[in-house]
């Protein structure tokens, strides 16, 4: 496929790997990219020597395309940046923070970026402090969500209205059918994260996977203070934090109170705190990246065609 998010980011399909913190390292990343996507690696979380090993290592399992998302506002957004610089990458990603700060250094580097953002406010802020793109993060996604807790089925529309640079749409998508939702609501391309914890290639441990593929619809809670909410599978860890939906306490920044994230060491189904999107619930199987990618651009083809003839006029048949 062809498009502006295709074109600028140098891929076959329009198909984004979420950044996950600890988790999206050089492995799934490449394995992204192969598979036709744009595999990221997640700064976050990341010391700046082991950043430069996973983006080394990512270089020498792929020689497509592959990003790192740069949370602005921790101290460390610059050093990340003159390594991806370092590192030869044509585009970053932005999230959690005024991307006019590192717009300068990025666009002298000669690189595309795309900016997270949850309201057409934040989006038109960075359109006009000069981004390539916008990835639209929907009150369904998992892990941080907007604090106006705009879904992205309201969300992405208004953004098509009100953008002149194309918008990925990140949150709620798993298969062919949110594809194609994303794409009639105006986006270009999807970001998708709870979908590939799932997959084979996910190095996350095995009760995470497990909780995926029972989760319902309603298996996802709200964690944190109003400003920075974050979407988790509910356990007893996360019960014991409540959150914004919950309690007007006032929650520490990161979310998680003194619980332990997923990716770390000593943690089990029980204990600790799992991002997750409430799209888990449509989550049943585990595939690999590299079935999933080209089977959701395939069924997107044949639903596409599907929908064509639903909307079909009847009277205009056989004219
Ligand atoms: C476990 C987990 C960790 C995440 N960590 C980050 C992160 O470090 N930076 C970021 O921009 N987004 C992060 N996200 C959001 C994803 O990049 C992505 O936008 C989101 O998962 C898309 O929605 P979905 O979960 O419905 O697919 C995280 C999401 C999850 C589930």
């Amino acid at each position: 496929m062809k498009n502006r998010v295709t074109e600028i980011l140098g891929i076959d399909l329009p198909l984004i790997l979420g950044p996950m913190r600890l988790i999206t390292l050089g492995e799934v990343a490449a394995a992204f990219s192969n598979s036709g996507g744009f595999g990221q690696i997640a700064a976050s979380g990341l010391s700046t020597d082991r950043l430069r090993s996973e983006l080394k290592k990512a270089k020498e399992l792929t020689t497509k395309p592959f990003g790192v998302n740069i949370p602005i506002y921790r101290p460390n957004a610059y050093d990340a940046l003159e390594i991806a610089v370092e590192t030869g990458l044509k585009a970053v990603t932005t999230c959690a923070g005024d991307p006019a700060k590192l717009i300068g250094r990025i666009k002298e580097a000669g690189l595309k970026v795309f900016h997270k953002a949850a309201t057409v406010k934040m989006a038109k802020k960075a359109e006009a402090a000069g981004v390539d793109g916008i990835i639209a993060t929907g009150f369904e996604a998992g892990g941080h969500v907007g604090r106006e807790w705009v879904t992205n089925f309201c969300l992405i529309p208004q953004l098509s209205d009100a953008l002149k640079i194309p918008i990925v749409s990140a949150g709620g998508v798993a298969d062919a059918r949110g594809l194609l939702a994303a794409f009639a609501l105006g986006a270009e391309g999807v970001e998708i994260g709870t979908v590939i914890l799932s997959t084979r290639e996910c190095q996350v441990p095995d009760f995470f996977k497990q909780l995926i593929l029972d989760a319902g619809s309603d298996s996802t809670i709200l964690l944190g203070k109003k400003a920075m909410p974050m979407r988790v599978l509910r356990n007893k860890a996360a019960e014991s934090i409540g959150g914004p939906d919950k309690s007007k306490e006032d929650r520490k920044l990161d979310s998680q109170g003194d619980k332990k994230y997923v990716a770390e060491e000593g943690v089990d189904a029980d204990n600790a705190i799992m991002p997750c999107g409430q799209i888990s619930g449509l989550i049943r199987e585990i595939k690999s990246v590299k079935e999933l990618l080209p089977e959701m651009m395939e069924k997107a083809q044949i639903l596409s065609s599907q929908l064509r003839d639903v909307f079909q006029d009847k009277n205009d048949s056989g004219r």
